[in-house]
């Protein structure tokens, strides 16, 4: 079994514990309702950390209103048998009111980082996980912590905010998890019914499709752009694009012409369900 850590204090000397004996900690934020991209996470800790904490908690502050917080998937005791499964050492899953003993003021904002994509469509939302993960980052203290690329902006936004306040904390990027059709695992992926499911494919097809045009050589992003929409467009099912877009993978503005690092970002509906998902591409130099 994995110790559970409920409350702030708990976690704190569970962390610090584990520190004064020598061991190197690892920490994997998640929302709960873990899945194989989740467990990736958790073996790549486990396997570079000599004890893993996995925090559960489904933080109402990156949710916007009118977002799917109070349907958002749980099932916490089937996410206890993955992690003791896996060997975490322990899960840190606090209430509401643990984190949030008051509505935090503090707020923190990531520039270019944020100003576009995600940061666009779902406002307050990086903010919101910026909070938390520095709110994780204080209560775990020195550690390695890991961050699936399936989400990239996030995964940019989370390195600086390590950089920029100096936090004692190694982020670790790690490759997105696929199921045979190309579909990321995604939490969200449960609200898909059968039929929607089937057309998910779409989204890696997409990207798919731009990163096979930069290989042959183009480097104009509106012509990316246009194939990536158009493998959308025909997909019936799919509803709303809210974008489909080729950025430098690190500053994740727009690169004219394509060059260097870069990452195809897609983000659609299906049905009532947002699905986001993104793939990198290289421009060698010349
Ligand atoms: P959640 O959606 O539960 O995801 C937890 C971690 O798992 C994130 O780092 C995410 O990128 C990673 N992940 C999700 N699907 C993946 C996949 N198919 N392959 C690889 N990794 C995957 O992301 C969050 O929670 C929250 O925003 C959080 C960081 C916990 C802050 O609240």
């Amino acid at each position: 079994m994995s110790d559970l850590l409920t409350t702030v204090p708990a976690a704190r000397a569970f962390c610090e514990a584990a520190r004064a004996r020598g061991a190197a900690v690892g920490l994997v934020p998640t929302m709960g309702a873990l899945h194989d991209g989740h467990r990736s996470l958790l073996r790549q800790s486990l396997a570079q950390n000599d004890v893993t904490v996995v925090s559960i908690f489904v933080n109402p502050l990156q949710f916007g209103a009118g977002e799917d917080l109070e349907a958002y998937p749980r099932g916490f005791e089937n996410d206890l048998r993955i992690c003791a499964g896996e060997g975490a050492a322990a899960v840190f899953a606090p209430s509401e009111a643990e984190m949030y003993p008051q509505p935090p003021v503090t707020s923190l904002d990531f520039g270019g980082l944020s100003a576009s994509l995600e940061g666009a469509c779902r406002p307050g939302h990086l903010a919101g996980v910026g909070l938390v993960v520095a709110k994780l980052f204080a209560i775990v203290g020195a550690c390695r912590a890991y961050f699936g690329e399936k989400d990239w902006q996030q995964l940019a936004v989370v390195r600086r905010l390590a950089d920029d306040l100096s936090l004692p904390v190694d982020v670790v990027g790690c490759p997105t998890v696929r199921q045979p059709d190309g579909v990321a695992l995604s939490s969200r992926n449960a609200y898909l019914g059968a039929d929607e499911r089937a057309a998910a494919g779409v989204l890696h097809r997409c990207l798919l499709a731009g990163a096979a045009l930069i290989e042959a050589g183009e480097r104009a992003s509106a012509v990316v752009e246009a194939a990536m929409a158009s493998v959308l467009a025909a997909e019936p099912l799919l509803g709303r694009v809210d974008y489909a877009r080729v950025v430098d993978a690190a500053t994740l503005a727009r690169r004219e012409p394509l060059r260097g690092e870069l990452r195809l970002m897609v983000a659609a509906h299906l049905g009532g369900t947002r699905l986001i998902d993104n793939l990198g591409a290289t421009v060698p130099p010349p």
